[in-house]
């Protein structure tokens, strides 16, 4: 197959806002560093901003935002263009389109916020370079299942699936990647990773930090939207795929969809939603605020290999470490030739995928305790265990979608699947309970895992958080 050709622009509107500052402009100083960078670079937004003032923002954000590469920095500034306008005022394309030049593959990034997705979307659709064009789209993909779908219908009056790179950065993360490259690369794990091996599976998305000035935007969000629809649901899809059927990415896309469609739309008593006590006095919060900053739940997956399996995920704002980890338990062995009894949660056979801050893979196992007695302890044995120098996420995923390379990007068929799984407990009908902030959620949550002996605490096997 021929690799589709590179983008020769990119073009991204939203460039004064939160997340280009924090994500997108040290981004793109990281490629020039590493030398994947050298195309016209056209920055839109707001009216009265111009070229000199968006390259000085630019700068502030990398100062901030991983540190100033001199070099790197100032082949980025001559790199910048900037076209002012309002989305909605046609002379913007007009400007836009006068900019772009004899540019005939633009990658239009669209970092707005999505009321504002139709309105930009339809203004591309005039441009003469349209046609050869793709466009990024971040998220949140849509509000629920209905919206997204008519995001989606509205893109594709536009673009082609194939040219529709839809945004979760956590696919971008290198230990997230790793998940799938672990699971198919060892042949110990396949055997197992069933419903005859595997107890319960478990993701804890902990923040010890609050919504930081976000409250205006996490009040149309809260945490299910925010990050169980997406990035979560992308997490628990790579630990419990079938392996792709070939290499392309076409192939990983398939499967990962065909398992969140088997993923069972989630059940009121499946789910708790909290809310940190003090997140109504954030500035941009309503002083009554329904909006939830942390949820619980335990979903099922229908299929021959997960039946029965409960797959647990949590994830709050304001809670008592910030880390991301799954772990996969597996159940005792049928006999305890030993007479030991292997009941709490550090007993028994684990993998343990931390995804961040810090990146590892373990595997939880007993071996005997030196003495007399065929007694054992608990060992972990450390797989992978990395730093953090390796490419961002946003540095990765904007290199991709450049080079027009879907993979880690998530397919129309994916969202729709997401939302479907979530929908049920997005009317805001679940019990709102409050939980004081650095704890781990309300406990309310605790009914979700105590069947299956109780949420794990990331990082320390054998004790309930
Ligand atoms: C974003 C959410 O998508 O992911 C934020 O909107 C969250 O609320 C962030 O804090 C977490 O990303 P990371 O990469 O720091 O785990």
């Amino acid at each position: 197959m021929t690799a589709p050709p590179a983008a020769d622009t990119l073009v991204f509107f939203g460039a004064t806002g939160d997340l280009a500052f924090k994500m997108i402009f040290p981004a793109l100083q990281a490629m020039v560093r590493r030398g994947r960078l050298d195309l016209p670079i056209i920055g839109v937004a707001k009216p009265n901003w111009n070229a000199e003032k968006f390259r000085a923002r630019t700068r502030e954000s990398v100062i901030e935002h991983g540190g100033l590469d001199p070099a790197a920095f100032d082949k980025l500034a001559a790199l910048l263009h900037y076209v002012e306008g309002d989305y909605a005022d046609p002379a913007t394309y007009a400007r836009l389109g006068r900019a772009l030049g004899r540019a005939r593959r633009p990658l239009f990034y669209l970092a707005i916020p999505p009321a504002l997705f139709g309105t930009v979307v339809a203004g591309l659709k005039g441009l003469s370079c349209a046609e050869g064009s793709r466009v990024v789209v971040e998220k949140p993909f849509g509000r629920d299942l209905a919206s997204a779908r008519k995001l989606n219908r509205l893109l594709l009056s536009v673009f082609p699936e194939s040219a529709i790179f839809r945004i979760d950065h956590y696919l971008g993360k290198e230990p997230v990647q790793n998940i799938i490259y672990f699971r198919f690369s060892n042949s110990f794990l396949e055997p197992i990773w069933n419903r005859d091996f595997v107890k319960s599976v478990q993701i804890t998305m902990a923040e010890d930090f609050g919504v930081k000035g976000r409250g205006k935007l996490y009040e149309g969000l809260g945490a299910v939207r925010d990050v169980i629809q997406n990035h979560m649901l992308q997490v628990l899809a790579c630990l419990a795929m079938d392996a792709p059927k070939n290499t392309g990415s076409e192939a990983l896309r398939d499967e990962k969809a065909r398992l969140l469609q088997a993923v069972l739309p989630l059940a009121g008593r499946d789910a708790v939603r909290g809310q940190f006590r003090g997140y109504r006095d954030e500035p941009g919060v309503a002083s009554d605020s329904r909006v939830e900053t942390f949820a619980a739940v335990r979903l099922h997956i229908d299929s021959k290999r997960w039946k029965g399996v409960p797959f647990l995920i949590r994830a709050g704002k304001s809670l008592a470490v910030t880390c991301t980890e799954a772990l996969v338990e597996l159940k005792a062995p049928a006999r305890t030739v030993f007479g030991e009894r292997l009941a709490g949660r550090g007993d028994v056979n684990y993998l343990r995928f931390r995804l961040g801050p810090e990146v590892a893979i373990a595997l939880g196992v007993r071996s005997k305790a030196a003495g007399e007695d065929m007694s054992g302890k608990q060992t972990e044995l450390l797989a992978v265990e990395r730093g953090t120098g390796e490419m961002g996420p946003y540095e990765r995923l904007l290199g991709d979608a450049m080079r027009g390379d879907a993979m880690l990007f998530a397919r129309e068929d994916t969202v729709e699947a997401q939302w479907r799984v979530v929908d049920p407990i997005l009317d805001g009908r679940l019990p709102l309970r409050e939980y004081e902030p650095g704890t781990w959620g309300p406990p309310e949550a605790d009914r979700l895992a105590s069947p299956f002996g109780g949420w794990h605490t990331p990082g320390v096997t054998g004790r309930k958080g």
